[in-house]
């Protein structure tokens, strides 16, 4: 008997209409659903596709502890375990990931066990930068300029260093990093050059100048985008 195959299927940012027509064809076919999750509560990922789950899938969530630093080191060997046990059944899974799958996903964490042992197609999915320049109707770039993507996650110092040296930057995993953010941009007089994007595509999306954000309001699916205006932009 062959073995299943493992799909990891880019969901968008939240807007159940910005899946390609790829991901829900995939979807709908795969006996076995797979998701990350909270240790307790929804997965965000399958909230994105919940309408199209009525077909009696079996669903594995695949439990992170959402908290700072690393994940612990054996949490996808065990998530991995988990899924091959389903794939040497000859099941396919189909793993959402919300946003595009290799953009800062967990997707990756397996991925790294299983890709030598078992087939593997991957769907892209809308990115988060990219949602949130579209929620803001800002470029992200333009013409010669380069992007940095950054989590504000990185040490104060390392983060004014790279955002320093962009040009224009997505700062993303805000939520109780933003007010580190906010000083740094204050402190490379950057801070009017600065989007706030939060839930972008949701209903509850917000779109404000980062200058006017309150830090105790800021979740962690939110993102800031800072572009160094060009001389003929002033
Ligand atoms: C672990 S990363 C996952 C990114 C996801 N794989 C993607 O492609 O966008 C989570 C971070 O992405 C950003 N993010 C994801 N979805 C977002 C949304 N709908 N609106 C604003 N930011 C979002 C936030 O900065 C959040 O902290």
């Amino acid at each position: 008997m062959s073995v299943g195959r493992l799909y990891g299927l880019g969901l968008g940012p939240g807007d159940p209409e910005l899946l390609t027509l790829k991901a829900l064809r995939l979807l709908r076919a795969a006996p076995v659903v797979a998701y990350p999750a909270p240790v307790d509560g929804d997965s965000f990922a399958r909230r994105i596709v919940a309408q199209w789950l009525d077909r009696g899938q079996r669903e594995i969530a695949i439990r992170f502890p959402m908290r700072p630093g690393p994940p612990p080191a054996d949490i996808y060997r065990v998530a991995a375990a988990r899924l091959a046990a389903v794939l040497d059944r000859g099941e396919d899974i189909a793993y959402l990931c919300q946003g595009d799958p290799l953009f800062y996903g967990s997707f990756a964490g397996i991925l790294d066990w299983l890709a030598g042992d078992y087939p593997v197609t991957i769907v892209p999915g809308v990115a988060s930068p990219m949602a949130c320049a579209a929620a803001a109707s800002v470029p992200l770039v333009q013409r010669d300029e380069s992007l940095v993507v950054l989590p504000a996650t990185l040490p104060e110092a390392e983060l004014a260093a790279r955002l320093a040296a962009s040009e224009a930057a997505a700062v993303v995993k805000l939520g109780r990093h933003f007010a580190k953010l906010r000083r740094v941009l204050a402190e490379l007089n950057r801070l009017d050059a600065a989007v706030y994007v939060e839930h972008a595509s949701l209903t509850n999306q917000r779109v404000a100048p980062l200058a006017a954000v309150d830090p105790a309001s800021v979740p962690y699916f939110a993102t800031a985008l800072v572009r160094r205006r060009r001389p003929e932009e002033a």
